[in-house]
C-alpha cells in the first residue's frame, strides 16, 4: 500500500504567491497517482480567519482525483489561546473545517494498517471535543494491527519528556496522554507537518516523519532547523507487513520561496503568529 503525505499547502483564494509551487505538486501527483493522498494540516492560507481559503483548499484538493484524507493544522482551524489568542479553535472554525473536509479526527484500515489522523489543534486547548477525541482515540488504538499516525504538528522536537516547545510542537500534557495510549498498540509511523522541515526519525521504535511543505520553506523568523531540513516537497510512505518505509520526493518546478518576504500581506500585525 502506497500513499503520498501533502503537507502545508497553504492555498489561498487572495494570495498567489506561492500557486506555482501548489500547480508543481499537482502536475507531479497527475503523474505518481497514490491510492491515497494524507494532508497533515494547513491545506489553507489563512482558513482560520477567511472561509473562502478553506473553499480554495477544498476545491484544489477535491480537483485532484485522488482519495484525500486531511487533519487540520493551526491556518485552518486555530490554535489554542496561548499560542494564538486571536484564532482560537472554536465551534464555528470545527464547524467550518468539517463542512468541508469531514471529521476532523478519522479512521482508515487499509493494506493491514490501520491509518489514524488527529486533530492537533484541540490538543491543549479544553474544547470539549479535545476528551471526546482522546475517548475516541482509546477505543480506536484497540487493533491488531499496526498503526501509522498522520496529525499536524510533531509530537517533540528532541525528545519525548522534553518541555514546552511553545508554537512548534504539541504540548507536553496531552503530548504524555498520546504516547502512552501509543505504547499499548503497534504503532509504528507517527507524520506531522506544521514545521515546514522535513525529518525522519526513529524514537523508542517509533518512526516519526516530518512532511515538508509543499508551498514555502520558512527561514530566519523560525527557530533553526531542529534536526531536519528546509526543503519542500512530499512524502511517499511504503506499508508492508510490520514496516514502512518513506521518502523524501521533490516534484520538478517548485521553487525555494521564503515565507519572511510576505509575511506582512499574509499575516499584518498584530495577528502574527
Ligand atoms: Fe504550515
Ligand atoms: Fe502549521
Amino acid at each position: 500500500m502506497r500513499l503520498i503525505q501533502l503537507s502545508d499547502t497553504h492555498v489561498s483564494a487572495r494570495h498567489g504567491m506561492f500557486g506555482a509551487n501548489v500547480a508543481a505538486t499537482e502536475a507531479w501527483l497527475r503523474q505518481n497517482t497514490p491510492e491515497l493522498i494524507v494532508q497533515t494540516g494547513d491545506l489553507a492560507m489563512d482558513g482560520a480567519g477567511d472561509p473562502a481559503d478553506l473553499d480554495a483548499a477544498a476545491a484544489w484538493h477535491a480537483g485532484l482525483g485522488v482519495p484525500v484524507r486531511a487533519v487540520p493544522g493551526n491556518h485552518d482551524v486555530g490554535d489554542t489561546a496561548a499560542i494564538k489568542p486571536t484564532q482560537t479553535v472554536d465551534d464555528a472554525r470545527l464547524a467550518a473545517w468539517r463542512g468541508r473536509f469531514g471529521q476532523d479526527w478519522w479512521a482508515e484500515d487499509r493494506g493491514g494498517w490501520r491509518l489514524i489522523g488527529l486533530d492537533a489543534m484541540l490538543l491543549g486547548t479544553g474544547h470539549a471535543e479535545e476528551e471526546r477525541q482522546f475517548a475516541w482515540l482509546a477505543a480506536t488504538l484497540d487493533t491488531d494491527a499496526p498503526v501509522a499516525v498522520f496529525l499536524h504538528k510533531p509530537l517533540f522536537i528532541d525528545q519525548a519528556d522534553e518541555g514546552p516547545r511553545g508554537y512548534w510542537t504539541v504540548t507536553p500534557t496531552p503530548r504524555r496522554r498520546l504516547l502512552d495510549l501509543f505504547a499499548g498498540a503497534r504503532v509504528r509511523l507517527i507524520a506531522s507537518g506544521h514545521l515546514h522541515i522535513y525529518r525522519d526519525a526513529v524514537f523508542d521504535g517509533i518512526r516519526h516523519v516530518w512532511g515538508p511543505s509543499a508551498a514555502f520553506v520558512c527561514g530566519d523568523s523560525q527557530e533553526p532547523e531542529l534536526g531536519g531540513s528546509r526543503r519542500l516537497g512530499l512524502v511517499e510512505h511504503v506499508f508492508s507487513a510490520d514496516s514502512v518505509e518513506s521518502r523524501f520526493i521533490r516534484p520538478d518546478g517548485l521553487v525555494d520561496h521564503t515565507i519572511e518576504p510576505h509575511l506582512d500581506v499574509l499575516y499584518p500585525r498584530p495577528d502574527r503568529t
